[in-house]
């Protein structure tokens, strides 16, 4: 297919066009070996291991191939998936987007200046509400590719909002209109610890 058409199909959010549907059961196997760092069902138990577990199929099988190509930088990873194919990612997203995914609990001597942030966003700062892309009890939107972030480990939270902060080095695979990459610089390290915090505790 011509390439403007699926960037466009995609940009309205129609999603499954651009890669194979996954088969979460054959991906259940093809995932034993991530089990080891993001738990077996996607719940893993190290704050630096992001839960995958209910993310959006749609998200996961990005991520993946952004890892892969090196387009997102993720050192533990290395080397893994340069043997998969594009039916491999996308049934490992199957599997893991299957999945239900647990909640934590939020610091509350930082929630309610976290929770003011998700749903407000800050005015004098330019800041928009989180709420508007990754929807007010954090599911985000899966058609989209808005990742969900309801119940994810704060320090890996907050380690994606400083790495999209970053001039260089950090994480930059947010699309050409950057909305991460903009929105984080708007962030002060207090803004990240709360937001962050929020986030582990929300469902
Ligand atoms: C040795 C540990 C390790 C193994 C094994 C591993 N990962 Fe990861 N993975 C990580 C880390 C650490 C990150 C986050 C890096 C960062 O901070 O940006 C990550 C990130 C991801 C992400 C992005 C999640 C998000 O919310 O954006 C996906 C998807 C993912 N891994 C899938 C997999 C799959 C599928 C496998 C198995 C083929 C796998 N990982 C194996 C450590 C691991
Ligand atoms: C305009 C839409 C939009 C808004 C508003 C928005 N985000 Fe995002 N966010 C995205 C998109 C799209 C991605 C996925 C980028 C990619 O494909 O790698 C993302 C990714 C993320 C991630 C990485 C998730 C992961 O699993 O690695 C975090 C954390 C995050 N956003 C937090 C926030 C916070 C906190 C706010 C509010 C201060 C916010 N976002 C506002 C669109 C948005």
């Amino acid at each position: 297919m011509n390439k403007l058409i699926v960037s466009l199909l995609l940009t309205v959010g129609i999603s499954g066009i651009a890669h194979a549907a996954g088969d979460a059961t054959a991906g259940q196997a093809k995932a034993a070996v991530c089990g080891a760092c993001h738990g077996p069902d996607g719940n893993s138990m190290a704050p630096n291991f992001p839960k995958l577990a209910g993310q959006g199929e749609r998200y996961l099988n990005k991520q993946l191939h952004d890892i892969k190509s090196g387009k997102r930088t993720v050192l533990e990873m290395t080397g893994l998936l340069t043997n998969l194919s594009d039916q491999d990612l996308a049934d490992m997203s199957a599997y893991f987007a299957s999945q239900k995914g647990s909640v934590g609990a939020a610091d509350p001597k930082v929630v309610s200046r976290g929770e003011a942030l998700f749903r407000g966003g800050d005015l004098a700062k330019g800041l928009p509400a989180c709420t508007g892309c990754h929807s007010p009890d954090g599911k985000g939107n899966a058609a989209a590719g808005f990742p969900h972030l309801g119940g994810q480990h704060a320090q890996y939270v907050a380690k994606q909002l400083t790495d999209f902060r970053k001039e260089e080095g950090g994480r930059a695979n947010d699309g050409d209109t950057k909305p991460m990459q903009s929105i984080a610089k708007k962030l002060s390290d207090e803004d990240i610890a709360a937001v962050s915090s929020y986030i582990q505790g929300l469902h």
